[in-house]
Order: C-alpha cells, then sequence, then structure tokens
C-alpha cells in the first residue's frame, strides 16, 4: 500500500512536469491566445502596448482553430517552458522577422535575440519577430522579451507520430542529415508564456490578422513617402540649406532631410543638443525648411552624456552599464521616461522637427549593455534588449500625436507589438540582393524595411540600389559617411533623376497602399508566397558539391526565391542587381503586364527579361490600377489638391480604393478620410471606360482633375515610358 501510494505520487507530478495546459481563449475572430504557466507580465505586448483593431480583424471573418489544439504542447522544466507546435510534412514555414538570406525558415535554428546583424540568419538581427506563418495557412506569435531559441522543424521526437525514418546511410540513396521533423520547438527561459494563433485561412489573412491584432500599420505622413536625404554627419545650417535649394534647382524631389550625429554638440554618447557652432540658429532653420516643403529629422542613439542637460535629474533611472560611456535610461521607467522625453518634446518636438532617426538600439553585445547588466525596474538585461526599440518608438511617436502631426521615423531595432509604429528600420550592412531579401521578409512579421543608398563603386550600381529604394516604403540616400547627393554619378544623374520623380509620381498608389497596411493590415511590400496564384513549391534545391571530406553532412541546397517582391496590391518588382543583364520572373497564375509598357508578358511561368539601365523592372497583375499625380518635388501638404491620372492594365476590369486625408495629422482616427472607388471596366462597343466615385459631404477630397490611361489601348499616350 505504502508503495502504490509512493508510485502514485511520483506518477503525479511526472505528470505535472511532462504535460502542462495551455489555456485557451477566443480572443478575436480567428485569433487565440493559449497561456502556460505563469506568463511573465513584461512582454513584447506589454512593451508596445498597441490596440487591436477589432472591428477590422471581424470583417476578415470567423475562422476554426486552425491546427489540431492537442498537437500544441508545452512542458514547464528548470525555470524553462518548452513549446512544441505541430508541422505537416510538406508544410513552409516562413517569417520570424528581419532575416537578410533565407525566406524559407524551415529546418533552421535561431535565437531569437536583438542584434545588429552579423552576416547570419541565426536570429541575430534589428528585429527577430517571434511570429511565423505556413503554408498551411496559420500564424503564430510567442509574447515573450526573452531570447528564444528556435528549432524551426530540426529535431526528430522518438515519440512523434510520424518519426524520422532510420535509413542505412551505406545503401540507402533517401538518407540525409536531416532527418524529417514534424514540429517547431521552442524554448522560452521563463515559467510560462503566451502563445497566439492566427487563423488564415490563406497566409496573407494570418498575417493580416496579425498586424491588425498590434493596431495595424502606420500611415506616414505623405511627406513621408516623399523622397530624404541624409547629409553629412558634419554639416551645417548654411549646408543643409545649401543642399536644399541645390535639389530645388537641379529639379530632385526632396520631402525631409535627416541630421546625422553633428547636429550635437557632442555625440556617442549624445548631449541632445544643438551645437552652436555649426547649427547656431536652429529655430530659424526649421522655420525657413518649412517655408521650402522640407521637414527635418534628427538622428538621436538613446545613450545620455553627463553633458546632457538632463544627466542629472534621471540619475535614478539609469542601468549599471554605459554605452560608449552614455548612461542608458531604463525607459521602461514611467517617470524615466517623462524626464528624458520631455527635453526631446521641448527642444526639437514643439520647434517643429518632423521625426527621428533612432540608431544603435539593437547591438552587438560589445557596444551595448551586456546581459549582466541591471536595470532599476528590474527587469533583465535581455528583456530591454528584446524591447528597447519597441520603447522608443512608441514614446517618441507619442510626442508627435499629442501635437497632432504625424512622424515617420527610421529605427535600428523592432520586434513583435511594433507593427502600428511609424518607424522603418535600417542598418549598416551594405549587400543589395540581401537588402532586397529582407525587405521580403518584413512583410512577414509586421515590419517596414528601407534599402537605403549610400554610395556606390560604380554608377550603374548606384543606379540599381536606386531604383530599388524607390520601390520601398522609404526612398532614402543616407550620406552620414559619404556625402553623396543623388546626382552624384553624372553618367546616370538624368536616370536616378527620373526614378525620383516616378516615387512622387506613384504617391497616390502607395498613399492607399500603406492606408490597407493600417484599415486591413496587408503589407505594402512583401513576398510572392503571400500572393493568390503564386506556387508555393517552385523553389528548387540544387545539388551541393559532394565533398565529404570537406563536410560529411553536406546536404542539397534549397534554392530561394528572394529576389522578387510585391508593392501594393498589383505591383511585381523584380530589381536588377550590378552588373546583371538579364533575369528570370516568376509570375504567378494570372495575366501580367509590363508596368511600362502595357504589353501582355506572361501568366504563371518562368520569364527571362532583358534588363534597360533605366528601369526596373515591374510588372502589374491583370486588371491592375495605379493612380499617379504630377511628380511634384514635394508631396502635396496638407489639403493640397493635386490631379490624378489612372492607368489600368490588362484585360480584365479593375478596381482600386483610394485613400485620402489630410496629410498629416491623426484626424483619420475619428473618421476624417476617404475611401474612393475606382472602377475600370468594358463597355459593349469594346471601349474601356473608367469611374470613381464621389466623395461623402465633409469627407476629406484633394483629388482635382481626373484623366484616365488604358494601357492596352495602343493609341494611348503612356506617361511612364
Ligand atoms: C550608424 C548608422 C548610420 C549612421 C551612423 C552615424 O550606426 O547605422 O546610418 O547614422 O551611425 O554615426
Amino acid at each position: 500500500m505504502k508503495y502504490l501510494f509512493l508510485f502514485c505520487f511520483l506518477i503525479f507530478n511526472i505528470h505535472q512536469i511532462d504535460a502542462q495546459q495551455l489555456l485557451w481563449e477566443n480572443i478575436a475572430p480567428g485569433i487565440w491566445k493559449g497561456t502556460v504557466g505563469e506568463a511573465e507580465v513584461y512582454n513584447l505586448l506589454t512593451a508596445a502596448d498597441s490596440k487591436p483593431n477589432i472591428p477590422a480583424i471581424s470583417r476578415l471573418g470567423q475562422a476554426t482553430f486552425p491546427i489540431e489544439k492537442a498537437e500544441i504542447k508545452a512542458k514547464i522544466l528548470d525555470g524553462n517552458t518548452l513549446l512544441q507546435l505541430p508541422l505537416e510534412r510538406e508544410e513552409q514555414v516562413f517569417g520570424f522577422g528581419l532575416n537578410f538570406k533565407t525566406i524559407h525558415q524551415r529546418g533552421r535554428i535561431m535565437r531569437l535575440h536583438v542584434d545588429h546583424y552579423g552576416g547570419q540568419d541565426n536570429g541575430r538581427t534589428h528585429a527577430p519577430v517571434p511570429f511565423y506563418v505556413t503554408s498551411s495557412g496559420y500564424g503564430v506569435f510567442i509574447n515573450s522579451s526573452r531570447y528564444l531559441d528556435v528549432y524551426a522543424g530540426t529535431g526528430s521526437r522518438l515519440d512523434s507520430k510520424n518519426p524520422a525514418e532510420a535509413l542505412d546511410r551505406n545503401t540507402n540513396s533517401d538518407w540525409t542529415a536531416s532527418p524529417y521533423s514534424d514540429a517547431i520547438e521552442i524554448l522560452v527561459p521563463a515559467n510560462g508564456v503566451e502563445v497566439y494563433i492566427f487563423a488564415g485561412p490563406s497566409m496573407l489573412e494570418a498575417v493580416q490578422r496579425f498586424n491588425l491584432f498590434n493596431g495595424g500599420g502606420p500611415i506616414p505622413p505623405r511627406w513621408g513617402l516623399g523622397f530624404t536625404q541624409r547629409v553629412h554627419r558634419l554639416f551645417d545650417q548654411d549646408q543643409v540649406l545649401a543642399e536644399v535649394d541645390e535639389f530645388e534647382e537641379k529639379g530632385y524631389p526632396l520631402d525631409f532631410i535627416g541630421l546625422e550625429p553633428g547636429w550635437q554638440s557632442k555625440s556617442y554618447p549624445n548631449t541632445f543638443a544643438w551645437d552652436e557652432s555649426r547649427f547656431p540658429e536652429p529655430e530659424k532653420l526649421i522655420q525657413k525648411l518649412k517655408e521650402k516643403h522640407i521637414s527635418l529629422n534628427l538622428w538621436i542613439n538613446p545613450y545620455v552624456s553627463p553633458e546632457a542637460s538632463f544627466y542629472e535629474k534621471l540619475k535614478p533611472y539609469y542601468g549599471s552599464h554605459t554605452v560608449w560611456a552614455g548612461a542608458v535610461p531604463d525607459l521602461s521607467i514611467p517617470e524615466a521616461q517623462k524626464i528624458y522625453w520631455e527635453s526631446f518634446k521641448k527642444d526639437h518636438v514643439l520647434p517643429g522637427v518632423g521625426g527621428y532617426k533612432i540608431d544603435e538600439v539593437d547591438g552587438y553585445d560589445r557596444w551595448l549593455w551586456p546581459d549582466v547588466a541591471q536595470f532599476p525596474s528590474g527587469l533583465a538585461a535581455e528583456q530591454l534588449r528584446q524591447t528597447y526599440g519597441l520603447l522608443v518608438q512608441k514614446q517618441s511617436s507619442k510626442l508627435f500625436r499629442e501635437q497632432n502631426r504625424r512622424t515617420y521615423g527610421l529605427v535600428r531595432a523592432s520586434n513583435g507589438g511594433g507593427v502600428s509604429f511609424p518607424y522603418v528600420i535600417y542598418n549598416d550592412y551594405y549587400d543589395h540582393r540581401d537588402f532586397i531579401t529582407a525587405m521580403i521578409n518584413s512583410g512577414f512579421s509586421g515590419l517596414l524595411w528601407t534599402p537605403e543608398a549610400r554610395a556606390s563603386k560604380t554608377s550603374e550600381e548606384w543606379l540599381r540600389r536606386f531604383q530599388t529604394v524607390v520601390f520601398s516604403p522609404m526612398a532614402m540616400i543616407n550620406a552620414w559617411a559619404s556625402g553623396t547627393k543623388p546626382w552624384s554619378y553624372p553618367e546616370v544623374a538624368t536616370e536616378i533623376k527620373d526614378m525620383a520623380l516616378l516615387r512622387m509620381k506613384m504617391m497616390p498608389y502607395w498613399y492607399s497602399s500603406f492606408a490597407l497596411y493600417h484599415f486591413e493590415g496587408i503589407p505594402p511590400f512583401r513576398a510572392m508566397q503571400l500572393e493568390k496564384g503564386f506556387v508555393l513549391n517552385n523553389e528548387r534545391q540544387t545539388n551541393a558539391t559532394s565533398n565529404l571530406e570537406d563536410n560529411p553532412y553536406q546536404e542539397a541546397i534549397k534554392k530561394e526565391l528572394n529576389d522578387q517582391y510585391m508593392a501594393g496590391p498589383s505591383l511585381l518588382v523584380a530589381p536588377i542587381f550590378a552588373g546583371e543583364e538579364v533575369r528570370k520572373v516568376v509570375l504567378p497564375k494570372g495575366k501580367w503586364y509590363d508596368f511600362y509598357t502595357g504589353e501582355y508578358v506572361g501568366n504563371g511561368e518562368v520569364i527571362t527579361i532583358n534588363a534597360r539601365l533605366d528601369q526596373i523592372p515591374v510588372f502589374v497583375k491583370d486588371g491592375g490600377i495605379v493612380p499617379l499625380m504630377e511628380p511634384m518635388l514635394h508631396a502635396p501638404g496638407k489639403n493640397q489638391p493635386y490631379d490624378l491620372k489612372i492607368l489600368h492594365y490588362g484585360e480584365s476590369p479593375g478596381q482600386f480604393t483610394l485613400y485620402d486625408d489630410d496629410g498629416i495629422s491623426y484626424d483619420y482616427e475619428n473618421g476624417h478620410y476617404s475611401w474612393r472607388e475606382i472602377n475600370v471596366t468594358r463597355e459593349s462597343n469594346g471601349k474601356w471606360k473608367g469611374s470613381i466615385s464621389a466623395v461623402y459631404a465633409e469627407k476629406p477630397n484633394n483629388v482635382g482633375k481626373v484623366t484616365w490611361v488604358f494601357m492596352s489601348e495602343k493609341e494611348n499616350q503612356n506617361p511612364l515610358k
């Protein structure tokens, strides 16, 4: 009897360790929250504090739980929560934040850790968002501010229902060094965690639910979608104004100008105060720029110099370690936030600065605070590392929101929960191809990424880089070190100007694409895998050359489609890289047309195109509509009218919803915006006819004259040629 009792006791306790129950709660249509153990109070969602857009999520419809609940397993062991999520045999996995080299994540091992990107997709990156979607049409988000170890379909379990087969390497050619794994396993270093499941049914809808759950994407001020130049770090006030004038004289568009560290009296660590010799009259500068329709953006990193005016006041709130000898404010503490941001408000925002570039909130470990650092909030160094990018985005954007002014800035780290912040990620790494892969991946994880242009070895490379910048969330030259200007490579100066003007022409298209990000959660820049009609399995294996002496476990390498992406509702962008003259483009099913000529190019096939130096290849879906405006040198200001030229492509009727608001304030949150239906249909005589719906009274309407270009009608004047 005694032994039976002991046996039962042991079994009970083992069971306790073995099977922790995830408690599921349906928190919005198609979104479930599962909790296991004691989930930590400080997590990505509490750090970001964004509000779900429930009405928009509801419009995506009800859905059933997308996987077997019982197949999502959790165990709490030695202060860790071990999560296991199922994978079907052919299921493909995307996401986990800003990866630069890989799109397919199945079979990869990562430690999700906010860091400066170090050239390898190992989880250390500027935004290692713990969110993934699979080709089965659902998404998973782990709401933890810890470093997470992810085994994305690499481990093979003894108790698996679908175990890996034991094969004889000597005789069986199917033997592989990476046997089949039926699960994604994640180690969370905490005694519990929240897991969120997002239903599809498509991958895009799962991503949309995730984005809307985080408040939807930002709508930048209209000027944020114009062109931006970041000037040399030691520029002074007169040089800034001269540069602005030069843009104007030469006819290159410019909407905001960025000052790099030298605007401050001291930087690294920062005083956050103007340098009086270089910028004796900052308020006048801001005013002059405003008259020229230019907004000003200021570089900072958050680390406080002992010479900063608020250094002493903030003293109780510093972490134990410094960064470049600057104190690290614990920005999770409300009192610290108040003291810190007050000076930004008074000295920059109220005088009219339009935004910030918030640098170096990512890594490396040798620069940032080490994991042994302590913070007055009691949060672990790791938790602040994972969320510092979120905190600075949330708190700085609030300064502008309080003035009912939108901002659009740059940040070098973000994480899950940060979808709605008006910030674009950038970095120091400079591989053009990998920049495109990052842009593709950004769309899986609720991020915006800019492939900034800095300088180039050749004029051809400069133009190629510039072309992709124009088809990205922020069209930027970052000349902080090089002093480069758009016209610095005279052989391609005209082509560069045409590209910059194309960006401006497309402003109504970009603005509406961002409104879709905000109101529907559709990423403006996204992977082909999120596009209907894209055949998922066309990524091929290439055989690695077998050299067993070098690597006895060498496998075939998966070839990724990482050099083409979707931009807005109907454009497929296939960048050309320096040195290339031809490239292949994978067209999803459905007819596709050349953006510049309107000519039919193919349907559900791989085409080979010859590159033109002056164009970035872009293709339009059948029925696609692209509203253009005249190429102004600055984005239309508040309620400034602009005429529309609406392009229609292909043989099918088309539809587009054109978004409009005042372009600068948050009044759209109170309904002060308009959506207008653009329709193109074919009349009985075979002619195309376009119509645009009226605007409700009291709603913003900046559209002036509307003209139509039906690209399939050869006699039309093509405004893009
Ligand atoms: C780097 C940043 C660059 C530039 C520079 C200024 O960290 O990535 O874009 O701002 O700092 O020191």
